[in-house]
């Protein structure tokens, strides 16, 4: 299969080195890292060691194949402009798959794409971007992969197939947009509060009032979720989110990390959406509201 990897950061990276032990891979993304990769190689520590020679570009004009599979990785605020650099390589066949987390990107993919042609994957692992040429895979996850319209259709599971072939754990669901939703609901609740208060995921569970807080943020998100038309139970939930900080209890989240190195957030495509959403559909999003406010005016955002 011929793919490109739209963003080749921290996921992106991780999930091009491993796909491309079997199929045709190209890495779009920075010139620092793409001129690293090219002099030393891709390194991959952590759950996975690697060093391998991958081929990796600044811009889509260098991809001379037909592309099969376009994976997006970008962070999501950056997904519209680079889904717009990348048009002239997207044809009718190419498949669409955002890998990334918050509750906008579909959208932003939607600007250039037919929605037909856009699959999500959501997934568990872990990765951290250490420095230009190298990657650190912090934890190894599953992934789901799927249709909007959950249909388990022919290519999804072709897509499903080449990424287990690749050591990349996959299945296909038939609700991926639910899957998303809950991920969404749960780094709502871990992704600020860590973030505000520069704690580790562990810490929302050792301290009591942090729990409650927890609690009723994802309270609040299940609310919007359910208003959007999901159908989450709001104590499975609960039990969930706290289920996901105990299992990634050491881990520093995707937002304390961005307000550590003074970069933006994605805190609009999760929080903000919900706020969004939920005023549309009269739900309470006070604390939502608050997260936003508190996490763009500690990050300068
Ligand atoms: N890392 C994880 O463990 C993980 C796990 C699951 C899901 N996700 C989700 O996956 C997405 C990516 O996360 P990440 O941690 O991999 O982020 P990341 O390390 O920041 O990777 C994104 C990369 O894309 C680059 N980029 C942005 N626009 C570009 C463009 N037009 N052309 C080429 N490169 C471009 C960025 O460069 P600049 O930094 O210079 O902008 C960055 O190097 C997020 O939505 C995240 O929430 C991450």
């Amino acid at each position: 299969m011929n793919i490109v990897i739209l963003g080749a950061g921290a996921i992106g990276s991780l999930f091009g080195a491993l796909l491309s032990k079997k199929n045709d891979v190209v890495l779009i993304g920075r010139t620092s890292h793409v001129n690293a990769i090219r002099k030393n190689g891709l390194t991959i520590d952590g759950k996975t060691q690697l060093n391998m020679k991958i081929s990796a570009e600044d811009a889509v004009d260098a991809v001379s194949f037909s592309v099969d599979l376009l994976i997006v990785t970008v962070k999501s605020y950056d997904t519209e402009s680079a889904i717009d650099q990348a048009k002239q390589i997207i044809h009718n066949k190419t498949v669409v798959l955002s890998l990334q987390n918050g509750l906008d990107n579909i959208k932003a993919i939607e600007h250039v794409v037919d929605r037909r042609q856009i699959i999500v994957g959501v997934t568990t692992h872990g990765a951290f971007f250490s420095k230009p040429g190298c990657i650190k895979h912090t934890g190894v996850g599953k992934t789901i992969l799927g249709e909007l319209d959950g249909e388990t259709s022919d290519r999804i599971k072709n897509i499903e197939n080449v990424f287990n072939k690749s050591g990349i754990e996959t299945v296909v669901s038939k609700n991926i947009i639910e899957d998303m939703w809950v991920k969404a609901v749960v780094n709502s609740c871990i992704n600020p509060i860590t973030a505000f208060f520069g704690c580790s995921n562990g810490y929302l569970l050792e301290n009591p009032l942090l729990e409650k807080i927890v609690e009723k943020v994802c309270l609040e998100s299940t609310n919007v979720a359910n208003a959007y038309g999901m159908n989450l139970s709001r104590q499975i939930m609960i039990k969930k989110t706290k289920e996901v900080i105990r299992e990634t209890s050491e881990n520093y989240s995707s937002m304390i990390q961005s307000v550590r190195k003074g970069r933006k957030t994605e805190i609009d495509s999760i929080n903000g959406v919900l706020v969004d959403i939920g005023r549309t559909y009269d739900v309470d999003v006070s604390l939502n509201e608050i997260l936003v406010s508190l996490v763009k005016t500690f990050s300068n955002q």
